[in-house]
C-alpha cells in the first residue's frame, strides 16, 4: 500500500480541494490539555501518553510559541534513542518546517547525547534545541518519554522560558505541519525539507573534538598502556557509541571495556540510572576479585554519571569534591578554577574544598538549570549535584563521560588509585558521610502532608533534640540568583543540627508517578580514624533524628526507603 503519510495528504486534499503545492502544509486544529507543564527537566510523561493523539504536537507547539516562533531559526534536535524517539523526532522536524524554521541540526538516528547537544547549541550559536529525552527513567512503551527544550547557551531553559511553554499549552488551538515522507537521518549529510535544511551529523564527532581540548588524551592513553583496566557500563543507552569512540578507539582502552555500548529502545530492558542499585552488574564486578581499576557508567541521555574504583564507590557529592580538589590537573583547568556550585541538597564537601582553596562556592536548588547563569557569568567553573551529576562550563549541562575522562586524567597524573584519592582528600578535607533514601510512589497526599507537617515545626524544632542530635535551625531553602535577581521559593526544607549533621526533604520534581520522597541525610567528619565507616552506620543516628521529626514511616505507610544510595 501507499505509505500512510502520502495516503494522508491525498485525503487531506480530496477533503479540503487545495492545490498539490500548497497542499503539504496544513493547520491541525486542537485544544490544550491539561498537565503539560514541564518540571526539572522538561516534560516527562509516560510514553503512551505522548503517543496519544495531539500530545506531543501540542507540546512541540507550545516550545515554539514559548520560544516566540522558530522561523528563520536554528536548532539542535536531540535524543537519547529511547522508543519513540524516531517517530517524535519526524514530527518536531514536520512541525518546525511548517513554521519556516530555517535549518535542524539532528544526530544520525536522531541520537544525540544531552551534553552533546548542549555542545552543538553552543559551537553552532543556534537558537536552542530540543532534546527528546526522560533521562534516567525506563523507556519503552509502557515506560516513560520526555521533550525538554534548551537555550541558546545550551543549557536547559529556565523557569522564565518553561512558564511560557506553560502558558501556551493552556491556550493553543491548532498547529502548523507538513504532511511528508519521513526524513532518512541515517545517512550523515543534508537534506531539504519543505523549505527547511536537516543537517544529520555525526553526534560523536564535536564531542570527541570537545573532549580532546579539555584533557590529556596522551597521558589517559599510557594509562591504559601501563594495564590500567577499565570498565565503562553504557546501560544501552547514548552513550555507548561516544564511549567506545572515545574510550576504546581513541584512547586505546581494550575492546570489550565498554559493554552495553548499542543504544536500545528499552534500554535493555533496565533502568539507565548510573547507580549502585540499577548498575547492579558494573558494582557486583567492581567489589569482586576481578575487579578492574576503574568503573564507570552513565544514564540514558549520557548526563549522569557513577565512578567507583576497586571496592570503592564514589558519592556524586564526593566525586564533585575530588574533581574540584584536583581539577587543575587536567589541561582544561590547569588556571584553576573561577569558583564551584551545588545544588543545596548535595554534601558540603566542596564547600570544605573551596574553603581551604579560597574559592567561591555557590548553593543552588535542585536542577541543572541554576548553574547556568553562574557558569555564563564567569563566576563557576565546576558544578554538581547528588543526584550523579557533575559537569563544568564546557557545556551547560551535566556531562556523564566529561566526569569519567576528569577521573581518568587525574589518576593518569597521579597515579592513585582511586581508594587512594578518596583517603587522601578524606585525610585533608574531612569527610561528609552521606546517603539519599528515596520513598517512590509515594501518596501525593500524604507526602504534600509530610512537608506541611515539617513546615508546621520550623519555629519549635530549633534547640530540640532527637535521637541525641541537637536542632540548629531548621527551614525552607530558596534562592536567589545572584546573576540575574530571580528568586525560587520552596527549594527542600532542611534540618540542620548541631556539629554539621544535616537532614534534607524535598519531593522529587521528576517521577511519573504519585509522589516521591527524598530524604538526604549528611553528617561532617574530622577524626582521622572514623573515615572508612558505612555511610548507613554513620548517619544511623541522623536517620533517626529525620525520622522521629518527620514521621515517614507513620505519613508514607513505609517501613523502608525503596532507595538507599
Ligand atoms: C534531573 C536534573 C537534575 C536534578 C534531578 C533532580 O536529573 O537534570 O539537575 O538534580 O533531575 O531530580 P529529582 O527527581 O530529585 O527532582
Ligand atoms: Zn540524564
Amino acid at each position: 500500500g501507499s505509505h500512510p503519510s502520502i495516503a494522508r495528504a491525498a485525503y487531506i486534499m480530496k477533503q479540503t480541494g487545495r492545490q498539490e503545492d500548497d497542499m503539504d502544509r496544513i493547520t491541525v486544529e486542537t485544544q490544550p490539555i491539561e498537565g503539560q507543564k514541564p518540571g526539572t527537566s522538561g516534560l516527562r510523561k509516560k510514553t503512551s501518553v505522548f503517543m496519544e493523539p495531539r500530545y506531543l504536537e501540542n507540546f512541540v507547539q507550545a516550545i515554539f510559541t514559548g520560544i516566540g516562533g522558530v522561523a528563520g531559526k536554528t536548532l539542535v534536535l536531540g535524543g537519547d534513542g529511547r522508543y519513540f524517539n524516531d517517530r517524535a523526532a519526524q514530527v518536531i522536524l514536520r512541525m518546525a518546517a511548517a513554521q519556516g524554521a530555517s535549518r535542524i541540526i539532528v544526530g544520525q538516528n536522531a541520537l544525540m547525547s544531552t551534553p552533546a547537544a548542549s555542545n552543538m547549541i553552543r559551537k553552532r550559536q543556534t537558537d536552542g534545541g530540543i532534546i527528546m529525552s526522560a533521562s534516567h527513567n525506563p523507556g519503552g512503551p509502557d515506560e516513560d518519554f520526555g521533550v525538554k527544550f534548551n537555550t541558546p547557551n545550551g543549557g536547559p531553559a529556565p523557569e522564565e522560558v518553561t512558564n511560557r511553554i506553560f502558558e501556551a499549552t493552556k491556550t493553543l488551538d491548532s498547529y502548523d505541519i507538513l504532511v511528508t515522507d519521513d526524513v532518512d537521518l541515517s545517512e550523515v549529510g543534508e537534506t531539504q525539507l519543505g523549505d527547511m535544511v536537516v543537517e544529520v551529523v555525526d553526534p560523536v564527532v564535536d564531542y570527541a573534538a570537545l573532549m580532546d581540548s579539555l584533557f590529556d588524551f596522551d597521558a589517559i592513553a599510557k594509562l591504559f598502556q601501563s594495564g590500567f583496566r577499565i570498565r565503562y557500563d553504557a546501560m544501552h543507552a547514548v552513550t555507548g557509541p561516544y564511549a567506545k569512540a572515545i574510550l576504546e578507539e581513541r584512547l586505546g582502552a581494550p575492546a570489550g571495556s565498554v559493554v552495553n555500548a548499542v543504544p536500545s529502545p528499552d534500554f535493555g530492558g533496565g533502568h539507565p540510572d548510573p547507580n549502585p542499585i540499577w548498575a547492579k552488574d558494573l558494582m557486583d564486578l567492581m567489589y569482586s576479585d576481578d575487579a578492574p581499576d576503574f568503573g564507570a557508567a552513565s544514564d540514558g541521555d549520557g548526563d549522569r554519571n557513577m565512578i567507583v574504583g576497586r571496592a570503592a564507590y564514589v558519592t556524586p557529592s564526593d566525586s564533585l569534591a575530588v574533581l574540584a580538589a584536583n581539577a587543575h590537573l587536567a589541561p582544561g583547568y590547569s588556571g584553576g578554577l573561577k569558583g564551584v556550585a551545588r545544588s543545596m541538597p548535595t554534601s558540603g564537601a566542596v564547600d570544605r574544598v573551596a574553603a581551604k582553596r579560597g574559592l567561591d562556592c555557590y548553593e543552588t536548588p535542585t536542577g541543572w538549570k541554576f548553574f547556568g547563569n553562574l557558569l555564563d557569568a564567569g563566576r563557576a567553573t565546576l558544578c554538581g549535584e547528588e543526584s550523579a551529576g557533575t559537569g563544568s562550563d564546557h557545556v551547560r549541562e551535566k556531562d556523564g563521560l566529561w566526569a569519567v575522562l576528569l577521573w581518568l586524567n587525574i589518576l593518569a597524573e597521579t597515579g592513585k588509585s582511586v581508594q587512594q584519592m578518596l583517603d587522601d582528600h578524606w585525610t585533608e578535607f574531612g569527610r561528609n558521610y552521606y546517603s539519599r533514601h528515596d520513598y517512590e510512589g509515594v501518596d501525593a497526599a500524604a507526602a504534600e502532608g509530610l512537608m506541611n507537617a515539617l513546615r508546621a515545626q520550623f519555629d519549635t524544632l530549633p534547640g530540640k533534640s532527637f535521637a541525641g542530635r541537637t536542632v540548629a535551625s531548621a527551614d525552607e531553602f530558596s534562592y536567589d540568583d545572584p546573576v540575574d535577581g530571580s528568586h525560587s521559593a520552596g527549594q527542600g526544607i532542611r534540618i540542620s543540627f548541631e556539629g554539621g549533621g544535616r537532614a534534607v526533604f524535598r519531593l522529587s520534581g521528576t517521577g511519573t508517578v504519585g509522589a516521591t520522597l527524598r530524604v538526604y541525610l549528611e553528617d561532617v567528619c574530622e577524626d582521622p580514624d572514623q573515615m572508612h565507616k558505612d555511610p548507613q552506620e554513620a548517619l544511623a543516628d541522623i536517620i533517626a533524628a529525620a525520622e522521629e521529626i518527620a514521621g515517614i514511616k507513620e505519613r508514607t505507610g513505609r517501613a523502608e526507603p525503596d532507595v538507599r544510595t
